[in-house]
Parts: C-alpha cells; structure tokens; sequence
C-alpha cells in the first residue's frame, strides 16, 4: 500500500445486520498491520457520555422522534470535538461504525422529521469533520434482522421501517461518490478486501 500520510477519516453506514462491526475491526487490523495508528469508534457510545447516551437511546423507552434526533445529535458533537477530530489531526485514521448519515436515513428518511432541518443539525453537529469515504454494508432487511440476536429499542420496529432504512441508504449513497456501496450477504472476508481495495483506491486517488 502506498504510504498516506494525512488523516483518514472512514465511515461505516448501513442497515441493521449487515457485518459492519466485524468490517470495521477487520478494517482496523489491516490499517495497523500497514503500520497506521487507528481509532475504532462508533455512534452512539464512544466514551461514558457516548455510552450513557447509547444506554437511553437503545435500552430505554419509548421517545418522540425529535427527542431520539437531538440524543443522537449531541452524542455525535461530543464524539467529533472530543475523540474524532483531534486523532484526525495528529494523522491518525478514524473508523467510525454510524455516523451522520445514518440520522439522516433513520430520523429524516424513516422517521419522517424534516429533512432540511436534519441536514442542518448534522452540518452543525459535525463541524466541517467530513469523512473521506463512506462504505455502505447493504443487507435486505430480513436477513439483516435475522442476523440479530439482541434486539434494540430501534430493531423492534417493524420490517417496513427496516426496509424504509435500505432504500433510504442506497438512496443516499447513490447521490455522491464519497460513498462505496458493500454486499453485506458476502463472506465476511469477501467484505473486507473489497472494502480495503475501495480504501486504497480512494487514498491512491484511483475514480
Ligand atoms: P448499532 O450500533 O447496533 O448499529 O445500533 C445503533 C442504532 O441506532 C441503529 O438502529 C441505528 C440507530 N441510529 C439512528 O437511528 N440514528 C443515528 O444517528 C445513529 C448513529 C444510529
């Protein structure tokens, strides 16, 4: 691989089910092999606030939609200001499992908030931290939920919002060349060195 030596800032996007947490430890072994310093994060959870966030996003009770967009909101400006931005800034790569986008396609696409409003909280909340690449892990909704063995307050909702969620994904991923769409119902394996090769090209400047 060729040495890169300026941030890298991945995002990992998707469905429920579709493999991105084994993707993004699979991701991080193979950058650290390469001899980079990673960070593997996530959204909701990275540290205490993250993870008590998380906790009344996930485990808890029923909220109004608004009430879940600014949770997730405010976990995320703590994230990008207190971990994602100053590792991005001593060069280090950042793999990140959710993030904007994915209060963009469950809140605004599926949930049905306003989504110029939405768009503007997630300018907001990021603060200019973009990613370099997105990688969609697409899976159709039943095999994703089938994959579940612990179900959350947000996996409980039915199988149309699930599909509302893919659609959403693919909807956004197909706007933009930031994005790289992933086969989630392929071998782990298979994901990976082609989320890897993507990884590269992106770096190398490959279109
Ligand atoms: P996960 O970490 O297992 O993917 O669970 C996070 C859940 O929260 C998942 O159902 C997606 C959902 N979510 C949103 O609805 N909006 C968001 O902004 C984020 C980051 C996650």
């Amino acid at each position: 691989m060729t040495r890169y030596s300026r941030r890298v800032f991945i995002v990992l996007e998707g469905p429920e089910g579709g493999g991105k947490s084994t993707l993004a430890k699979n991701l991080a072994a193979r950058a650290s092999e390469c001899g980079f310093t990673v960070r593997l994060t996530r959204e909701p959870g990275e540290g205490e606030f993250g993870k008590r966030i998380r906790q009344i996003l996930l485990d808890g009770e029923a909220m109004v939609s608004a009430a879940e967009l600014f949770l997730f909101l405010a976990d995320r400006a703590q994230h990008v200001q207190t971990f994602i931005k100053p590792a991005l800034e001593l060069g280090e790569w950042v793999i990140c499992d959710r993030f904007a986008d994915s209060t963009f396609v469950y809140q605004a696409i599926a949930r049905g908030l306003d989504a110029d409003f939405v768009r503007a909280a997630n300018t907001f909340a990021i603060a200019g931290t973009e990613p370099d690449i997105k990688l969609l892990v697409d899976v159709p909704a039943e095999v994703g939920l089938a994959r579940r063995a612990d179900r959350n307050r947000i996996d409980n909702e039915p199988i149309a919002f699930h599909e509302q969620v893919r659609q959403g994904f693919l909807q956004v991923a197909s706007e933009s060349s930031v994005w790289h769409v992933l086969d989630g119902t392929q071998a782990a394996e298979k994901v990976t060195e082609t989320a890897w090769q993507a990884i590269q090209n992106r770096i190398n400047g490959v279109p």
